[in-house]
């Protein structure tokens, strides 16, 4: 890496957290991914989830039909993990190399997640397969029940369902994606290396003020929801550290607009875009562009135990800030970008 006041290089970022749905909205939103990040883990949410290796294999193949040949850009796949999920698929999938990882939603968390975790002790055969394979565990960390506070999901699934996780498989590899809270910063630096979390642009640079400014701001609507200013200072803190046990996972999660601008709209944050350069300024703005590299580029490869990206990528900070786009236009509709609500002075050299 190296940095001056006005330019920084760093190694190619990874995105271990993107959504990039399917069809139309997949082709109009795969740039805004290969433009900054060299490899992604993909979420497998879509409708019908992706559950099996077939359905990988298919999906896998229609996101690269995508991507232009000319484009370096490695989608890893995962695998949603049902109360039906087969151990042996998961096992051979892994082995194809078409998976990467198995992604847990407790049912009824998230967007498309429905069809997800209600009795955690029957997934318990697919763990022990994928803790003696080294097939991560990628959680949605939040409990669904109705009686708990939404503010509070993520801290009780840690006492309830990943504690118990952890004794019960105390060698599988756990990502605890988009952590939100104090607690889990705590939770995951108490623990040993088998455990590590995805930290969001979005969680890092708002918080639930955000949501409520002035009237209801459905496009900083997503979940986990952003949390109150005491957890973003704690996820603040390890990530500008560029502590190893953390790493970017955007969690871009695009929705077109009439679907969130709704009595009922969705929840997701469409953050791709611009993440690189967001995440710049905020490093800058928090004296830490040092590390960087570490929170984009090196601590998720090495969890995964993959090699660090050989490409770099180079920014440069203008004297006036750049003018974001509002919107992504799409064949069904624009979706809104995420605005940092601040300004932005670094940009990618091309
Ligand atoms: C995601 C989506 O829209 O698929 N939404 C979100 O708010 N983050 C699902 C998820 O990751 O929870
Ligand atoms: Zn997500």
């Amino acid at each position: 890496m190296k940095t001056s006041l006005n330019q920084i290089v760093i190694i190619k970022p990874d995105d271990w957290h993107l959504h990039l749905r399917d069809g139309e909205i997949m082709k109009a939103v795969l740039p805004s991914s290969y433009r900054w990040s060299r490899r992604a883990i993909v979420m497998p949410n879509l409708v019908p989830p992706v559950l099996t290796s077939k359905d990988a294999c298919s999906y896998l193949t229609r996101i690269k039909a995508c991507i232009e040949k000319t484009v370096d850009f490695d989608p890893l796949l995962t695998l949603y993990l049902t109360e039906e999920t087969n151990a042996k698929d998961v096992v051979l999938a892994f082995r194809e190399k078409i998976i990467k990882a198995v992604k847990f939603y407790p049912a009824g968390a998230t967007t498309n997640s429905h069809n997800g975790v209600k009795k955690i002790k029957k997934i318990y055969p697919v763990l022990s397969a994928m803790s003696e394979e080294g097939i991560p565990l990628l959680i949605h960390g939040e409990v669904t029940d109705p009686s708990v506070d939404i503010f509070d999901r993520e801290a009780v699934f840690i006492e309830k369902i990943l504690a118990p996780i952890r004794l019960e498989y105390p060698d599988l590899n756990i990502v605890m994606e988009h952590i939100t809270t104090k607690q889990s910063v705590d939770y995951i630096l108490s623990e040993n290396s088998r455990l590590a979390a995805t930290i969001t642009p979005h969680h890092l640079i708002l918080n639930r003020n955000a949501i409520f400014e002035g009237g209801i701001r459905p496009h900083y609507y997503c979940l986990p929801v952003l949390k109150r200013e005491v957890h973003r200072q704690a996820l603040i803190n390890v990530a500008i550290k560029g502590h190893k046990k953390f790493f970017l996972g955007t969690d871009s999660a695009p929705h077109l607009d009439k679907v969130k601008i709704d009595a009922c709209g969705c929840a997701g944050i469409f953050n791709s875009p611009y993440a690189l350069e967001i995440l710049t300024q905020f490093f800058d703005n928090h004296n830490a562009l040092e590390n960087l590299e570490k929170f984009t580029s090196i601590n998720g490869a090495n969890f995964y135990k993959l090699p660090h990206n050989k490409e770099k990528i180079s920014l440069i900070k203008s004297d006036k800030s750049f003018h974001m786009p509002e919107a992504l236009e799409t064949s069904e509709g624009p979706i809104t970008l995420f605005n940092p609500k601040m300004q932005v002075f670094w940009q990618i050299v091309n």
